[in-house]
């Protein structure tokens, strides 16, 4: 018996989307995450390297104002003499003030500065205060506190955060001053010793724009991931189907097709690669399976033609000749293989009817009439067990029925009739009026046409015998 096809519980394209996808999507969001990160890493030490190099500008600057002993710049509206330095106003003679700043000082007015102009801001803070206004914030003060333990050289690169100011996130460097010589002008009521870190500069750069171009970039790579991995696994979804599905599928077709006795089936793919070899090897192995099919029905032929000499040949004739019917009424190649099957197999069951009655030359009792007329059940039984004959199973069974209703064994009529088995009544017919038989001597070949096309319509079917008249034609032409 033919079992049913296997329901594909896993299909290779649900493998392909759950292994290939799942895998490559993590694969490619692991990648995208880690240059995204050296991505965001690259922004922030931009931003560091930004912070340290404004920090250096200052303190440059700040030095050159410490070894010029400070700075008398013209009093501006509003400025006002530092209040805890001394002797810090100096007049020209045109009555104009000049007002002293440190290098503290110097610091605050350019972070002011730039301050107002949304860029950033400095600030000079120390643990030992002379100006309160210079009190550290508590970032730095937890990192001058650090700076003190560590000392100078340890603590030169600086402490950095990212934090926020006014609710909007700002990145903060702080690094240690060292007390200079200059230094000592100023603070040295403070017990300042010279190289000891006593103080620390911070920047304060704003991050709106980093922060943008951040999530700008997070974005970027998200889609970048989705659409790769979208191209990618469509791309292989292709080239799977191309190369693997649809080949796969023909075979299985083809397979399947073979299976519902559908012998004339062939692979048929010229991928010129394995799909290819293979479909050469199913169709070889097909042939030999043909083979030994052709074989068993060519030894069941014959068995019948041994059974009983003077019908010899009978089988391979009608063979022809409803082959001959079949394609004259342009039967489809599937078809004409059955009948021709069939034709050769439609006395099968005379393998089981004794000598004394298959080979008796005279008039046959009722019996053995009876007995004769059950080859076709018998035939029945010889090859209804055998999975690729049971398509002739109606040649074998219906071949001696009328299409009025008159044959044996069932009496059925033409609409009831398989087309196998009408060609092959006109041909088995035939052929027996012509051959000599132990019971009656052989007509000519026009005298069975006329007997045939006279018996059309209640025997034999119009159109079958239409076709093999025509056969029969052309034969002789
Ligand atoms: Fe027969």
């Amino acid at each position: 018996m033919v079992s049913e096809p296997l329901p594909l519980k896993t299909s290779l394209k649900k493998k392909f989307a759950l292994y290939l996808g799942s895998g490559m999507m993590i694969v490619l969001a692991a990648i995208f995450f880690w240059v995204y990160q050296q991505v965001k890493k690259g922004i922030y030490d931009q931003l560091d390297q930004q912070a340290r190099s404004l920090l250096q500008q200052v303190i440059i600057t700040r030095l050159w104002v410490a070894d010029h002993g400070g700075l008398f710049v013209r009093q501006q509206p509003g400025g006002r003499p530092n209040p805890f330095l001394e002797d810090t106003e100096i007049y020209d003679r045109d009555g104009n003030t000049y007002l002293y700043q440190n290098p503290a000082m110097v610091t605050r007015e350019i972070s002011e500065y730039a301050s107002r102009k949304g860029l950033y801001k400095f600030r000079l803070t120390s643990l030992k205060l002379k100006n309160p206004s210079n009190a550290p914030l508590p970032f730095e003060k937890e990192a001058l506190l650090q700076f003190k333990e560590l000392g100078f050289e340890q603590a030169s690169q600086g402490i950095s955060l990212v934090g926020e100011e006014n609710g909007k996130p700002v990145y903060r460097l702080i690094i240690p001053l060292r007390v200079e010589t200059s230094c000592l002008k100023c603070h040295a009521d403070q017990r300042y010793t010279e190289g000891e870190v006593r103080g620390g500069l911070s920047v304060t750069i704003p991050m709106g724009n980093t922060v943008r171009i951040i999530r700008q970039n997070q974005l970027y790579f998200i889609l970048s991931g989705v659409l790769i991995t979208f191209c990618v696994l469509a791309g292989l979804y292709y080239l799977l189907n191309i190369l693997v599905l649809s080949p796969l599928g023909h075979l299985y077709g083809v397979g399947q097709q073979l299976l519902a006795g559908k012998y004339t089936a062939k692979s048929d793919i010229h991928s010129k690669d394995e799909f290819e070899a293979l479909s050469c090897a199913f169709n070889d192995m097909t042939d030999k399976l043909l083979e030994g099919y052709e074989g068993t029905i060519r030894s069941l032929m014959a068995a019948v033609d041994a059974r009983d000499p003077y019908t010899k040949g009978h089988t391979a004739r009608v063979g022809h000749y409803s082959l001959q019917i079949g394609k004259e009424m342009g039967l489809d190649d599937e078809l004409l293989a059955e009948i021709r099957i069939g034709a050769i197999l439609h006395d099968v069951g005379k393998i089981g009817i004794p000598d004394e009655i298959l080979l008796k030359d005279s008039a046959l009792t009722d019996e053995e009439r009876a007995e004769i007329q059950s080859h076709v059940s018998k035939g029945v039984e010889i090859v209804g067990d055998v999975e690729f004959l049971q398509c002739i199973i109606p040649a074998v069974l219906y071949h001696h029925e009328r299409i009025d209703g008159n044959g044996y064994p069932d009496g059925l009529k033409k609409e009831h009739l398989p087309l196998i088995s009408r060609i092959i009544a006109v041909a088995d017919t035939f052929d027996a009026m012509t051959t000599d038989r132990p019971y009656s001597k052989a007509v000519s070949k026009a005298h069975a046409i006329h007997e045939i096309e006279k018996n059309a319509g209640t025997q034999f079917d119009h159109e079958v015998v239409a076709a093999f008249v025509k056969v029969l034609r052309s034969d002789t032409t």
